[in-house]
C-alpha cells in the first residue's frame, strides 16, 4: 500500500538585505516605483509542500511516492529525494520550464518582499492518478499545488475511490467555495491550521459540526498549543513537543503532516500518529528551513519517549520497507 503525496515542489532563494527597505521607497513617488536592493545573502533552499511532506515520512524511514510536476533545473532535487528513499516515479520534468521558484528578500526588520514563480508547476493538471500505477493506494494527499490540478485531483480520487488528504493550505484563497466543499466533502482527513480552518468555515458557510460530518477525519493544528483531531464524534487533543529553541516556523505544517501519515501507515492509533507528527514539527521548528533538520529513527523514537512518556512509537520500527 502506497502514499502518493501530490503539491507544490519548490526551490526558495532566500536572500538579505542589510538595511531597511522602507528607508528606499519614497511614498509620493510610488506610483513610479522602481527599486533594486543589493542583498549580501543568498540562500536556495529545497521547498514544496510535497517534498517536505515526503522528507519527514522519509526520516520516519518511509517511502511515500511524489506525483508532481518539476522544471530542468530539479534533477539534483530529485537524486537527493531518493537518495532519502522518497519515491520519484511520479515526478514529471516539462523540459522547457524552470522548477516554480520563491524569492523573498528580508530586510533587518523582517519586512519582506517576495515573488513565486509557478513554473512547472502550472503544469500540474495535465498529471492523473490514471495514467500511473501506483498499486493499491492508502492515501493520496492533495496539499497546496496548482489550483486546478487540486481540482482534478479531488475528483479523481473520488472517482477511482481513493482515500485522500484534503490540504489546502495557502491555496484556500486561490479556491472556490464549491472547490474547498467538494474537497472536504469525502476527505478521509481534512487536515489545516486554525487560521486557514476558520478560512474554510466562512468561504463554505459550513459550520464546525458539518466539517466533521463531511470529512471522516477532521484535524486542526493550533500552532504552539499543539493540534485536535476530530473523528467518531470525539476530539483528541494532541499536545505540541517543546522544541529546544525556535529558529524558524517555515514547513511545520508539512513536517506534521508527514509524522502523522508515517504513524498511520505503521498502524499507529491516531493519538500516537498524532504525536509523531508533533515531534516532527519540533524539529523543523529548531532549524532554518523546510527540510534542513534531520534525526534518525532511533534518535526521534527516544526523544518521542522523553516528551511523551510512553512506548507506543514503538510501532515504527515494524513500518513496511520500500
Ligand atoms: N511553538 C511551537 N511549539 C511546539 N510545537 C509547535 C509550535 N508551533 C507549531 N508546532 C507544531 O507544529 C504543528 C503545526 O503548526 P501550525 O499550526 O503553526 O502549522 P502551520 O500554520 O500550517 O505552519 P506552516 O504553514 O508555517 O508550516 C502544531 O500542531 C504543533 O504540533
Ligand atoms: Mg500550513
Amino acid at each position: 500500500m502506497s502514499i502518493v503525496i501530490t503539491g507544490s515542489v519548490a526551490y526558495d532563494y532566500i536572500m538579505s538585505f542589510p538595511g531597511k527597505f522602507r528607508e528606499h521607497i519614497l511614498p509620493d513617488q510610488i506610483a513610479h516605483l522602481s527599486v533594486s536592493f543589493l542583498v549580501d545573502s543568498m540562500h536556495k533552499a529545497r521547498g514544496g509542500c510535497a517534498p517536505n511532506i515526503a522528507y519527514s515520512m522519509s526520516l520516519l524511514h518511509q517511502h511515500p511516492i511524489i506525483m508532481a510536476t518539476v522544471g530542468q533545473d530539479a534533477e539534483d532535487y530529485r537524486r537527493w529525494l531518493e537518495h532519502h528513499g522518497v519515491d520519484t516515479r511520479g515526478w514529471k520534468v516539462i523540459p522547457d520550464e524552470f522548477t516554480a521558484s520563491f524569492f523573498v528578500s528580508t530586510d533587518e526588520e523582517n519586512n519582506q518582499i517576495a515573488s513565486f514563480y509557478t513554473g512547472a508547476m502550472a503544469k500540474a493538471k495535465e498529471l492523473s492518478f490514471r495514467d500511473l500505477d501506483f498499486g493499491q493506494i492508502e492515501y493520496a494527499v492533495i496539499s497546496p499545488n496548482d489550483p486546478e490540478a487540486m481540482r482534478r485531483y479531488v475528483k479523481e480520487c473520488q472517482e477511482l475511490q481513493i482515500p485522500y488528504v484534503y490540504d489546502p493550505s495557502q491555496q484556500i484563497v486561490r479556491l472556490s467555495s464549491d472547490d474547498l466543499l467538494n474537497g472536504v466533502k469525502g476527505a478521509r482527513v481534512f487536515v489545516s491550521n486554525e487560521y486557514e480552518y476558520e478560512m474554510v468555515k466562512a468561504k463554505t458557510g459550513l459550520a464546525h459540526g458539518q466539517i466533521t460530518s463531511l470529512a471522516e477525519t477532521v484535524i486542526v493544528t493550533e500552532g504552539e498549543n499543539g493540534s485536535t483531531i476530530y473523528r467518531e464524534g470525539k476530539a483528541i487533543h494532541i499536545p505540541p513537543a517543546p522544541p529546544q529553541a525556535i529558529v524558524d516556523p517555515t514547513g511545520v505544517g508539512d513536517a506534521y503532516r508527514g509524522g502523522l501519515l508515517a504513524g498511520l501507515h505503521s498502524g499507529l492509533d491516531w493519538d500516537v500518529a498524532g504525536r509523531i507528527g508533533s515531534l516532527a514539527a519540533t524539529y523543523v521548528l529548531e532549524n532554518m528551513g523546510t527540510q534542513s533538520y534531520y534525526f534518525t529513527l532511533e534518535e526521534f523514537i527516544q526523544r518521542y519517549r522523553t516528551v511523551y512518556g510512553d512506548d507506543k512509537v514503538k510501532g515504527l520500527l515494524q513500518s513496511p520497507q520500500k
